[in-house]
Formats: structure tokens, C-alpha cells, sequence
């Protein structure tokens, strides 16, 4: 069996990864640049029901409001967008889907699909011009890392990529979530160029993600495996997945947990190949994947025929 027929089972394990992936792994493991120490437990399996309420309890969707140091002194609060993210949609959306920048998404047809949704969540330079039958046109947010902000190749001012969505930017703090540390030396400087798109697009709503955050969704996903995983923060994706269980009532997630299409084409809109893409060496991605497949509901063969899994918004979950 491959890992990802493993994977469709909820049963997949880091030694199943290649030799290659394996040994980058290990080096994440040794380097550990967020300083991450997790004192907490590791379980093997809890029901679904108890490991959604869990996550409604412990990983509650925060954003940046410019009120603690060093945001305030700098002025921040009157630079982030009055509305916060919770409340922009005020009610929240019905349905919702997640649309991942895998290759096998590539020859889906799921474009009409996708678009049915109340709203759509992309992910950083994923583009759906000329993919639309596959991936559909449809944008309400999108998420971007701080490489996006940072790297000039990806003309984050000016691309038609970044206009008419919402905007919701991550990087990596350290562990500790000490924001000082992190404004002084963040992965990617996001920051300045955050300041900047504000500032000539003070209409589009554009938050950045609180570290916390993302680290309280690391320490669910250490929490719910008994092996160690990557001491980095989840990917994208899984950010992504999260934001949208709160902000949605049901949630279709597409080609994130692979479909009969599974290929090494990392992105649909790019030739590039590597496993890592879809398995993870950097981001604990296997493990976010196996968690995720714990709390799915939807068929089987939605999932192998589409790559697609359903998950409930945290809305209707009463713990
Ligand atoms: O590569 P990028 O982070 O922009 O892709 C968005 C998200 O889609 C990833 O964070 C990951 O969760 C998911 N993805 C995947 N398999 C791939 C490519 C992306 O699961 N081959």
C-alpha cells in the first residue's frame, strides 16, 4: 500500500516516507528555529466528537489588533482594519470550500463544483485564471505567507492576484510567541510591506495572523500524535482549514488528503515536482493530514474521485 492509501485510512507514519523526506525531516527535528519545547501530552486517538470540541476549545482563531507591544507604540491599531476578521462576515458563511494548490487537482473538473460554495479560500499565489474548469474563478479569501509580502518576484502590490479578496498573512514567531523577538527578526519581513499595502489599500480588509494562533494549532496536532512531529508551524493549508471552521457552517476541503489523482507536481499552476509538496519536510503536514481525516465526514469516494473531505464549522459543534 502507499502512504497515501494509507493516509485515506487515517494510518499513515513518517516511516513511510522515502529516505529523503525522512532524513529532512530529522533536520527540522535537530535544527528546531522556532525554539519549540512542548511540555504537553501525546495521545494516540480520541473520538471525533471529543477531538472537535477540543479544537473549538483550544485553537480559536485570533488575528493581530495592534493593542499589545510593540504594535502599539508603532501605531498599529489604527493601521489593521477596525473590523476584526470574526466579524467581518458577520454571521458567518453556509458552505465553504478549501481549495489547495496541489498538482492533483490538475484534471479534476471541479471547478463548478468549487464555485457552488457561499465562499472559496486560496492560498498564496495560486492563480485560477486558465484553471478554472479545474480549480473554478470564485476568491473570498486568500491566504498568504510572508514570503508573498516579502519576495518582490511575487509583485505583491500590483498583481490582480491579491485585489477584490480578503487577505490573511502568517509567519512563524518563535514559540514563545514574543512578539518583540518576532518584530525584530521575523521569517520573512512582513511587516514593513503589511504597513505599506494598508496604507494605499486601506478599503480591502488584510489582517495578519496571530502567532499564537498558529502555535496553539502545532500544539493540537502534537497533542493528537504519539510520534514527534516537525517543530514548525503547519502549513497553509491546515491554517486555512481551521480559519474557515470558524468562519463557515460546513467546510469541503479539496486536495488536501490526496485523491486517486495523488502526483509529486507540487502546485497545479507550476512544474515543479517534489513529494515534500504533499507529504511534508518542512511543515508536520503528514500529521495535520492524518488528524484531519480523523474529523472528516464524506464518502469515500468523494475522497479517492475528488480528494475531497467535509468538515463541520466549529458553529455547529456543542460540546
Ligand atoms: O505550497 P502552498 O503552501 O502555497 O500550498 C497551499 C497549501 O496546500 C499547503 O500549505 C498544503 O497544505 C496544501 N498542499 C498540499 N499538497 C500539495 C501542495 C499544497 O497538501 N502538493
Amino acid at each position: 500500500k502507499s502512504v497515501v492509501q494509507h493516509l485515506w485510512h487515517g494510518s499513515a507514519s513518517l516511516d513511510m516516507l522515502s529516505p529523503r523526506l525522512q532524513k529532512a525531516v530529522k533536520d527540522y527535528m535537530s535544527t528546531n528555529k522556532h525554539g519549540v519545547s512542548y511540555k504537553g501530552q501525546r495521545r494516540a486517538w480520541m473520538s471525533r466528537t471529543r477531538l472537535l470540541c477540543e479544537m473549538k476549545r483550544k485553537a480559536k482563531v485570533k488575528t493581530l489588533e495592534g493593542e499589545e507591544q510593540p504594535f502599539s507604540s508603532l501605531g498599529w491599531q489604527k493601521i489593521i482594519p477596525a473590523l476584526p476578521l470574526e466579524r467581518l462576515y458577520g454571521k458567518g458563511f453556509g458552505s465553504c470550500a478549501v481549495v489547495t494548490s496541489a498538482g492533483a487537482i490538475l484534471h479534476s473538473g471541479l471547478g463548478k463544483e468549487i464555485d457552488s460554495h457561499d465562499a472559496v479560500l486560496r492560498f498564496n499565489s495560486a492563480p485560477t485564471k486558465g484553471y478554472e474548469r479545474d480549480v473554478g474563478n470564485k476568491t473570498t479569501i486568500r491566504i498568504i505567507n510572508s514570503q508573498i509580502l516579502a519576495n518582490p518576484g511575487h509583485q505583491f502590490n500590483s498583481s490582480s492576484l491579491y485585489k477584490n479578496v480578503t487577505l490573511v498573512a502568517w509567519d512563524p514567531a518563535p514559540y514563545t510567541v514574543n512578539l518583540h523577538k518576532w518584530y525584530k527578526n521575523p521569517d520573512y519581513n512582513l511587516f514593513t510591506p503589511y504597513m505599506k499595502y494598508r496604507k494605499q489599500f486601506p478599503a480591502q480588509p488584510f489582517y495578519i495572523l496571530h502567532p499564537k494562533f498558529i502555535w496553539q494549532l502545532w500544539d493540537m496536532i502534537q497533542a493528537n500524535t504519539l510520534e514527534n512531529i516537525q517543530p514548525n508551524p503547519p502549513s497553509s493549508g491546515f491554517i486555512g482549514i481551521l480559519l474557515m471552521m470558524w468562519l463557515c457552517e460546513e467546510v469541503d476541503v479539496y486536495e488536501y488528503i490526496p485523491s486517486l489523482r495523488q502526483t509529486d507536481l507540487c502546485h497545479y499552476h507550476e512544474r515543479y515536482y517534489d513529494a515534500a509538496c504533499t507529504l511534508g519536510a518542512y511543515h508536520p503536514l503528514l500529521y495535520e493530514k492524518i488528524l484531519i481525516q480523523h474529523i472528516k465526514s464524506g464518502s469515500e469516494s468523494d475522497l479517492r474521485r475528488k480528494g475531497k473531505v467535509t468538515l463541520p464549522g466549529f458553529r455547529t459543534i456543542h460540546c
